[in-house]
């Protein structure tokens, strides 16, 4: 693809995008906020998702974050959450997300509506059920995990066992207890049947983001690494793995940061610094001058683009970013990495990448990428 022509999303064509996909993001904020380097001066464009890091991002202060997301279902989300967070208190904030419980989430939202786009507000109008639940458990990925936790997992753990996976203990304690839980034979084929390929693709994903995807085995993929974090991390920590199990936090002051009452406060103050864009990041890039943006969060997004796109849309971050600027990026189940080709441009920094990618507590992700763009 020449560089100077339209970038065109691939993976836009092919999904439905009239649901949201994803109500939490499960990409460890503190890989980007490491691997970002995050500076005043920093204009940032990020994946938008379910906003989570774009806000983790926010709390870093730099003068921008413009949140991108092709499906509108998943910047409606990040639109209400900012609409919340400027009107109400973090007692009503939490529990209109669902994230602590209430019976008078509609209440909550009427005191929010009118802060929302007309579009916006008509897209969670229709969608009352999903606001008296809780929005936090609303994404098709949440639902999927949820259903995992409530059907499957109390089959092989009572609640007993299952909290004494996240109580404070030396690693090595850790270990010895977990490694006979997630070792149980009916456990191991539980799980690799329930994240294979087929059940994931039909219930969990969609089936056009595993165009790409080459590993025969995705159940024993994600069994692996649920199994590597769950021995290898502190899991008293890890409120991604906890969510995972146990569909909830216990503790909201080490929760995702947005969600921390002790950060409250600023992210109000924040929250104007916030752009959202609803298209694909392929336009975005045409759109914005050279230079525009400094640092950019790309999530998985390469993983649903040909080898050709990959290219095309790597160059032109190359082109478009800021020189000495960063962008970061993982790969779930397809490898992918900018190219040889493209070394003027896009600089890996992989003594950074391998680093920060060894403490990942979110357990999905082969590989964590930053790559600097060239002066
Ligand atoms: C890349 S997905 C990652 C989710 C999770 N890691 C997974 O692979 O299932 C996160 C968000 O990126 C959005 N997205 C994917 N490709 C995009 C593109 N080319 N432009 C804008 N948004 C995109 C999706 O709509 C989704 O909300």
């Amino acid at each position: 693809m020449n560089a100077n022509e339209t970038l065109k999303s691939e993976i836009a064509q092919k999904m439905t995008l009239d649901q949201v996909r994803y109500s939490q993001v499960w990409e460890d904020h503190l890989l980007l906020e490491r691997g970002l380097d995050i500076h005043p001066d920093d204009d940032v464009l990020s994946i938008c998702s379910a906003g989570d890091n774009v806000l983790a991002l926010l709390l870093l202060e730099p003068r921008s974050v413009t949140a991108v997301d092709m499906n509108p279902a998943q910047t409606a989300l990040l639109e209400l959450k900012l609409a919340a967070i400027r009107v109400l208190d973090h007692q009503d904030f939490v529990r209109l997300l669902g994230v602590r419980p209430g019976t008078d989430r509609l209440k909550i939202f009427g005191r929010i509506q009118n802060e929302l786009s007309p579009q916006t507000r008509e897209f969670w109008l229709t969608r009352h059920e999903d606001i008296d639940q809780g929005l936090i458990d609303t994404g098709r990925l949440e639902r999927y995990i949820q259903t995992f936790a409530q059907d499957h997992l109390p089959t092989f753990w009572a609640p007993d066992v299952l909290s004494r996976f996240f109580e404070q203990s030396p690693l090595e304690e850790q270990r010895d207890f977990v490694v006979k839980q997630i070792g149980l034979p009916d456990f191991e084929r539980c799980f690799r049947w329930y994240f294979g390929r087929e059940k994931m693709a039909e219930q969990g994903r969609d089936p056009a983001q595993f165009e790409h995807v080459e590993e025969g085995d995705v159940g024993g993929y994600f069994y692996q690494r649920f199994c590597g974090a769950c021995t290898e991390l502190d899991l008293h920590t890890n409120f991604y793995i906890e969510y995972f199990l146990t569909g909830r936090y216990r503790n909201l002051e080490t929760a995702p940061p947005y969600l921390r009452p002790q950060n409250y406060h600023r992210l109000k103050a924040l929250i104007d610094r916030v752009h959202l864009h609803t298209g694909e990041l392929e336009q975005v890039l045409d759109s914005k001058s050279s230079g525009y943006f400094s640092k950019a969060n790309l999530s998985d997004i390469f993983e649903y683009m040909s080898p050709e796109l990959n290219e095309a849309v790597f160059e032109a971050l190359g082109r478009q970013l800021r020189p000495g600027g960063r962008i970061a990026y993982w790969n779930l189940l397809v490898p992918r990495t900018s190219s040889d080709r493209l070394r003027h441009l896009l600089k890996p920094m992989s003594d950074l990448s391998e680093k920060l990618h060894a403490q990942d507590r979110s357990w999905f992700y082969r590989a964590f990428h930053v790559e600097q763009i060239c002066g």
